[in-house]
């Protein structure tokens, strides 16, 4: 976006946004200059950052077709970011037309884009709303009519719970949407991770995003597993242990083909409550 043109209401076009910058990373336009340079930063120390961002969003569209396949049909997908082309509702209904799907975000520029790509779209709808609160998201009057919680959701947290400090327990934040949902429900979760990488590279990912509307934290392999605790976790593609890994390999024909620099950077998994 220009900087001459009229920014939506709420929008900061000073200070740079994670979804904003998302965008910028996955090649769109609903950014400004103040996230393209907040990125080129980053990409200094980070080469690999399109292909990280690029191996995550393909974690949630390949974690998408195949809990539709699975049966389920309704999607609440928190932190949905910006993109404009395959959404969760294109991977859901591209399997079961019925599929529905509740966008939540925090991003103002994403409330402008959300009202603007899913006008015409059946069976989705977006609020604008914190993950940081469940009674607020869970109880809006859009999410309760998009979602009959006596049947099986699959709530997607793909790269959103690292911009939640361990001091708002993102932990816990799950653990209470998961408490909430049908037996039968999943959930998908991805998160970037300080694991292996140079120090240099997660300390620049740190301080860029401390300065965003969002900070942002890289966590530990056993740090993101703790968000699965008490559900079932599915094994990522066939011949796996039942256990999280890469966002690149999670449902990947070849998942020595997909490995990558830049999948590296998050783990993810898709885990389901029984009980
Ligand atoms: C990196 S993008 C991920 C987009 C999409 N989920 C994906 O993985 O392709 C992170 C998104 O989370 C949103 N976000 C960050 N903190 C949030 C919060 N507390 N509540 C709701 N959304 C949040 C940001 O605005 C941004 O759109």
């Amino acid at each position: 976006m220009s900087e001459t043109e009229q920014a939506p209401p709420g929008v900061d076009i000073t200070v740079p946004s994670p979804a904003r910058m998302y965008d910028y990373i996955l090649g769109g336009t609903d950014n400004y200059e103040v996230d393209r340079q907040a990125v080129e930063t980053v990409r200094k120390q980070m080469p690999e950052l399109e292909d990280a961002a690029w191996a995550n969003r393909g974690f949630l569209q390949r974690a998408v077709r195949w809990l539709t396949l699975q049966g389920v049909r309704q999607f609440i997908d928190i932190g949905a970011g910006l993109p404009t082309m395959n959404n969760t509702h294109d991977a859901a209904q591209a399997v079961a037309p019925d599929a529905r799907v509740l966008y939540a975000d925090n991003d103002p520029l994403v409330t402008a884009h959300a009202n603007r790509l899913l006008a015409n779209s059946s069976g989705t709808a977006f609020i604008t709303a914190d993950f940081r609160d469940p009674d607020g998201l869970l109880g809006h009057e859009v999410t309760r009519a998009t979602i009959d919680f006596t049947e099986p959701v699959a709530l997607l947290a793909v790269a959103l719970t690292h911009f939640v400090p361990d001091e708002d327990d993102p932990w816990g934040l799950i653990r209470q949407y998961m408490d909430r949902l049908a037996p039968g429900s999943y959930l998908a979760l991805s998160s970037i991770t300080s694991d292996r990488q140079m120090d240099k590279a997660v300390g620049t990912v740190r301080e860029v995003y401390s300065r965003s509307t969002a900070g942002a934290r890289p966590r530990s392999l056993r740090e993101i597993e703790r968000f699965f605790t008490g559900l079932e976790i599915v094994p990522p593609y066939e011949g796996a242990a039942a256990s999280l890994t890469y966002v690149g390999l999670w449902g990947a024909e070849d998942p020595e083909e997909a490995d990558s620099e830049g999948s590296r950077w998050g783990y993810c998994a898709v885990a389901k409550k029984t009980g």
